[in-house]
């Protein structure tokens, strides 16, 4: 049985593949209000300015790869049973090779139907547009979260987490709700490891070493302690 590594990602491991963060300066939200493309409101208000916020996303996504960092979270998969549990709705982690990625916030590459949540498709290409219907003939919406949504996966990450040999935290502010609480289920007296170019600040939580350094520097540098200890 492999010891288990539960890694927790968000935003900043897509970085270094070129895909903005929300919250560092010229982050995505400065050029979006994220009232309007994503909450239900938004939605309501102006179906067509929602489906463009997310096309342009994915089409961003489709020119961008996986980085270091990424893929070495695939090669810890050779000592370790890597769980990851990510708030990113792109699909690099599983590009690079992941097996087991639980998304909390939705998939870009995935649209839901507006009647019937349980109706879930895959999005081919780029575009997913009004008129796109599910198979009851009720209009498609992005399979995303949206703020004041329920994160349906929470329960499933909750329990993924309390059973985590060694935790890690990479490329997350911590300050989104409830997947920032991730870590209050995580067992005490094991290893943590926060990897962040900046001051994130997790309170409370002991055995924790932090890598001041970007994904693609500090994941590779963990990949060898790891690997070796
Ligand atoms: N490597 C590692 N971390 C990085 C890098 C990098 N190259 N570049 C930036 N970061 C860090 C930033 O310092 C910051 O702590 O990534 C974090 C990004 O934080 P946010 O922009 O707040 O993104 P995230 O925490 O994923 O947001 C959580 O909020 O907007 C909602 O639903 C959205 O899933 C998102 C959630």
């Amino acid at each position: 049985m492999k010891p288990k590594i539960v890694v927790f990602t968000g935003a900043g491991i897509s970085a270094e593949s070129g895909i903005k963060t929300f919250r560092d300066s010229d982050g995505l939200w400065e050029e979006y209000h994220i009232m309007e493309v994503a909450t239900p409101q938004g939605w309501e208000k102006n179906r067509e300015l929602v489906l463009d916020f997310y096309n342009k996303r994915r089409k961003q996504v489709l020119e961008t790869k996986p980085n270091k960092g990424h893929l070495a979270l695939v090669k810890l998969e050779k000592k370790y049973d890597v769980h990851i549990i990510t708030q990113n709705i792109d699909d690099l982690h599983e590009r690079a090779g992941s097996k087991k990625v639980l998304h909390l916030h939705g998939e870009i590459f995935k649209s839901r139907s507006t009647t019937n949540p349980s109706l879930i498709y895959p999005i081919k290409g780029a575009e997913l547009n009004l008129g796109d219907k599910c198979e009851r003939g009720s209009q498609l919406r992005p399979h995303i979260v949206w703020f004041g949504e329920q994160v349906p996966e929470m329960e499933k990450a909750y329990d993924i987490a309390a059973q985590a040999d060694i935790f890690m935290v990479i490329g997350t502010s911590m300050v989104v709700y409830p997947a920032a609480g991730l870590i209050d289920y995580v067992k005490p007296n094991i290893p943590k490891y926060l990897i962040d170019p900046s001051d994130v600040k997790i309170g409370g939580v002991s055995n924790l070493t932090v890598i001041k350094e970007k994904a693609g520097v500090g994941l590779p540098m963990l990949l060898e302690l790891l690997m070796n200890s």
